[in-house]
């Protein structure tokens, strides 16, 4: 629970950080709520935002469109101080932790656009040799395959 402080005169309600980052307040809450961004009380007992808060979201923004997990984005971030605005090598430090995960999803990407271009126009969907049905041809390895 957000704990009052003294007034910043530079701090944003929720309602602004809404609108300057484009999303529902909602979103704000739901960011907040999952350990993203972080707010204090006013005086009124009004939740308050740090002004570095509005680039914290639109990273979180960039690496949601990118496939980047809640999880992921939460754990990135956890290396930058909360209490104050990241410097650049402090964004940087960050964002090379995304290089490998990013490089990882292309690959899983590239090989699932392979795998459906032999797929294409076969439909067998063949629990033995379809690598869209049996991804990693888990049935022969002896591992558990759940029907669906
Ligand atoms: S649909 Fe036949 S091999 Fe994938």
């Amino acid at each position: 629970m957000p704990q009052p402080v003294a007034a910043d005169k530079t701090a944003l309600s929720v309602g602004e950080i809404a609108r300057r980052c484009d999303i529902p307040v909602s979103t704000v809450h739901f960011y907040e709520a999952e350990g993203l961004i972080r707010s204090w009380r006013n005086n009124a007992n009004h939740r308050r935002y740090s002004r570095h808060v509005l680039r914290r979201i639109a990273v979180i923004k960039v690496a949601q469109r990118t496939g980047i997990t809640l999880r992921e984005i939460k754990q990135a971030l956890a290396v930058l101080p909360e209490d104050s605005a990241p410097t650049a090598a402090q964004w940087q430090a960050m964002s090379r932790q995304w290089q490998a995960l990013l490089q990882q999803k292309i690959a899983d990407l590239n090989l699932l656009q392979q795998q459906l271009d032999s797929c294409i126009g076969c439909g067998c969907l063949s629990l033995a040799d379809c690598p869209l049905r049996n991804p990693g041809d888990c049935r022969a390895e002896g591992g558990t395959f759940e029907q669906g």
